[in-house]
């Protein structure tokens, strides 16, 4: 949901009317992925942590333009199956030998003013080796 790289931004080589919004040539257009990602008609409950919601069934009911973490289109990321791969393998293995600790009542505040969205406050997580 956190999307961790920034949004798509292109410059418009046509003028555009976007829900009666006239937006002319030449004008810098930036999308916001991570309000997308908490847009509640897309996303219902953002804030729960759901994987069901990348199910085959459920990505097939939106359209695909809601969901922007490798952007879209023809310079969307090249790296965007890697990237997966290596995701799901590293959370794999780490899960399958750590368990991971929250301290009670932490609140994430992210950064989005970079490049890399990342937490504002470090990420206080205890990793407790599995027996
Ligand atoms: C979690 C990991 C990653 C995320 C979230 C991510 C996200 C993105 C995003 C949002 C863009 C911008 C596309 C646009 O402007 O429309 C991008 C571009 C790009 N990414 Fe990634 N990326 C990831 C990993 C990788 C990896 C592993 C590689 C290479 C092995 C890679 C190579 C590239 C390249 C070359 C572009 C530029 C594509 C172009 O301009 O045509 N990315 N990525």
């Amino acid at each position: 949901m956190y999307p961790s790289a920034g949004g798509p931004t292109r410059r418009l080589t046509e003028t555009k009317t976007i829900n009666g919004v006239t937006i002319p040539e030449d004008t810098m257009v930036s999308v916001n992925p991570h309000m997308l990602h908490y847009y509640e008609k897309y996303y219902p409950n953002p804030d729960t942590f759901d994987p069901t919601r990348f199910s085959k069934e459920n990505e097939q009911a939106r359209p695909k333009c809601t969901f922007l973490a490798f952007s879209l289109g023809p310079r969307d990321c090249i790296g965007k199956t890697m990237a997966l791969t290596e995701e799901i393998l590293t959370v794999a293995s780490l899960l399958k030998n750590f368990t991971f600790q929250l301290p009670k009542n932490f609140v994430l505040r992210t950064n989005a003013a970079g490049i890399i969205h990342r937490p504002a406050d470090g990420m206080p997580l205890r990793a407790v080796r599995r027996t």
